[in-house]
């Protein structure tokens, strides 16, 4: 696992452009980790363990539950982390119907083959958890090195979980990279291609659950906006993927201003499709909804 090196306690912003305002402080919290958190801390190149800082404007806490991300000051949401075995992603993967979900039937997963995926912006992994539980083999890209130290740490604890460590570890995959550099590789390295790319770029947290909404707000005072994300669509549109799924809110227009090839509605997202070659009767956008 490569994790970028962070130089100093203001890590990098979204797509290039500067990052947020404030400082990123680690603490522990009771039952955390001492070791592990200086570790940490020096992978991020950040100055250490804060004590008491009161300049932090987001805080990275270990405690004995894992590592979470809280943003400081009164009136803030609660701490985000990832995780993979309980909660909305728990309840996600075990949900009835799932090869029915909107996400399943834009990655085209109702199928039996099982497809080759590269989720661009792995984030949280939430989505590249339900791809890979519906039998993707799913290749992450997160670019931020503290949300990949999040993300890290969710895998950490999924690998304890009896019914996630049969399966997950063969079927996801996480790098800590920008993933315009594995788009623009001409295949994975162990030699196959993706089947699909899937991006689900941030976006004001206006819609969706309560919860991921929360979670949203949190990574975008860590991220800053993203500026690239239509570039990112080009990038997965000219790679030698058959099919690009993108995360939008319902009510957005599409990413780029790019018409889809096929929509398929969720309650509160929705997911364009673009399909490099249209098969032989491909459902309209239209029929799709
Ligand atoms: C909205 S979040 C994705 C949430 C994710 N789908 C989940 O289920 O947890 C977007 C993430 O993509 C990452 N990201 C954006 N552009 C990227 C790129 N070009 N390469 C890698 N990561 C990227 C951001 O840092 C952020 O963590």
């Amino acid at each position: 696992m490569q994790i970028p090196a962070g130089s100093d306690a203001r890590l990098p912003g979204a797509g290039g452009a500067e990052p947020p305002a404030g400082r990123l402080a680690l603490r522990l919290l009771p039952g955390g980790d001492s070791e592990r958190a200086a570790a940490l801390a020096a992978r991020l190149g950040l100055p250490g363990v804060d004590t008491g800082s009161d300049e932090a404007a987001l805080w990275l806490q270990l405690g004995p539950e894992g590592l979470s991300l809280q943003v400081a000051g009164p009136g803030a949401p609660g701490a985000v982390r990832a995780d993979l075995v309980g909660g909305r992603c728990g309840a996600r993967r075990r949900q009835a119907g799932a090869r029915r979900m909107p996400i399943a039937r834009a990655a085209a997963l109702a199928r039996p083959a099982a497809p080759r995926i590269l989720d661009a912006t792995g984030g949280l992994l939430a989505d590249a958890l339900v791809l890979a539980s519906l039998g993707a083999s799913v290749w992450a890209c997160e670019r931020h090195p503290v949300i990949v130290e999040l993300a890290l740490d969710a895998l950490r604890r999924a690998a304890e979980d009896a019914e996630l460590r049969a399966w997950l570890p063969q079927r996801l995959r996480l790098l800590a990279l920008d993933a315009r550099e594995v788009l623009s590789a001409p295949a994975r390295p162990d030699g196959a291609g993706f089947d699909a790319v899937y991006l689900d770029p941030m976006y004001p947290p206006r819609s969706g659950s309560a919860a991921g909404r929360k979670e949203l707000a949190v990574l975008l005072r860590l991220t800053g906006p993203e500026t690239d994300a239509a570039a990112l669509l080009e990038c997965a549109l000219d790679s030698e993927a058959r099919r690009v799924i993108v995360k939008r809110p319902a009510r957005a227009a599409p990413l780029g201003g790019r018409p889809p090839d096929l929509v398929y509605r969720g309650r509160s997202t929705r997911f364009d499709v673009y399909l490099r070659q249209a098969p032989a009767g491909a459902v309209s956008a239209s029929a799709a909804r």
